[in-house]
């Protein structure tokens, strides 16, 4: 992992404007600190998309039920906690399925396993830990019927388009007929979005200024994390809320034989989060090879799972 992140983030600060991968987020203080987010009365994404899945979860399963056995690929699985809802009402109608939740962060796979072993003993479950686009490329081997669970809005963390070289390489992996469910945030209110990215009590400013903590401790970097500050925004017209880390001095940062220099006031883009109207979502599933099966959405119509079909 260390040459990948390594070159990774050497990459992302040579760009002008300097970036960080934000799939880097998720070491272990990362992903805690995301369970906390997950928690806040300012992040909703969660607690909507949990609520389609408790109320919802019958529907989705009759409208994939593909009547033979499959398997359900889950892409940045997470600690499961939503798909359990799906993969018990599953269970109440068959066992003859396999679960492999894929997830770059070992320590949100290692909680899962252990939670779904105990809660859902008869699942039969294999977890992998690997990036994304890795385990695209597993895919293509497997010959039974899919289901691909890419849920939380994670479709919406991609960069520079990112999601539709995504989607049309999933495309590419999977059979005509196979299925991808995908949570999308809605977009809405400008500040409801804004407010879950600038939550009150900072832990979001804590998760973006970790990933400066996790490169002075895994590269031996020298950040100053102190003397950079959060700063997310919003634009209502393209759908992307953007977090970056502002340096609030001239200041270099050596690490590697490598020297960066930052200017006051310079940003570093940490994050994107795409939120998407139905349009958006009924034209990205058109320019990937999918045709949308049905949107379940909650009730304050803030986000919807969407079940797409390969065509
Ligand atoms: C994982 N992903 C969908 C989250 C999001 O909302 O984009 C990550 C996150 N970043 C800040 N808060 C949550």
């Amino acid at each position: 992992m260390t040459d990948t992140f390594l070159v990774d983030i050497v990459a992302g600060l040579t760009r002008s404007p300097k970036t960080l991968p934000s799939m880097y987020f998720y070491n272990k203080a990362g992903s805690k600190l995301f369970q906390t987010i997950m928690q806040l009365p300012e992040y909703y994404l969660t607690k909507s998309e949990y609520e389609i899945l408790d109320t919802q979860s019958k529907d989705i399963y009759n409208d994939f039920n593909p009547h033979k056995k499959f398997e359900i690929v889950e892409f940045g699985a997470g600690d499961g906690s939503k798909t359990k809802l799906l993969l018990k009402e599953i269970l109440n109608h068959t066992e003859d399925f396999i679960y492999s939740p894929v997830d770059i962060s070992d320590t949100a796979l290692k909680g899962l396993t252990q939670s779904f072993e105990k809660e859902l003993p008869k699942l039969n479950l294999n977890p992998i830990n690997d990036d994304y686009f890795s385990a695209l490329d597993e895919l293509k081997s497997k010959s039974t019927t899919k289901l691909v669970l890419f849920m939380g809005s994670n479709v919406g963390n991609f960069k520079d388009d990112g999601e539709i070289d995504f989607l049309k390489k999933m495309r590419a992996n999977i059979r005509g007929g196979d299925f991808a469910l995908i949570g999308f945030d809605l977009k809405k209110d400008p500040r409801i979005i804004l407010d879950a990215y600038n939550d009150k009590s900072g832990v979001t400013r804590e998760f973006n200024l970790n990933l400066l903590r996790r490169i002075n401790e895994e590269l031996g970097a020298d950040f100053d994390v102190p003397s950079y500050e959060h700063y997310p925004t919003y634009n209502p017209i393209s759908g992307e809320a953007s977090s970056y880390l502002i340096s609030l001095k001239d200041q270099t940062v050596r690490f590697s034989d490598k020297v960066f220099e930052f200017k006051y006031g310079e940003p570093i883009f940490m994050e994107i989060s795409k939120k998407y109207s139905d349009t958006d979502i009924t034209e990205l599933a058109e320019s990937t090879g999918f045709e949308i099966v049905k949107n379940y959405y909650d009730c304050k119509h803030y986000f919807v799972d969407s079940l797409w079909r390969a065509i």
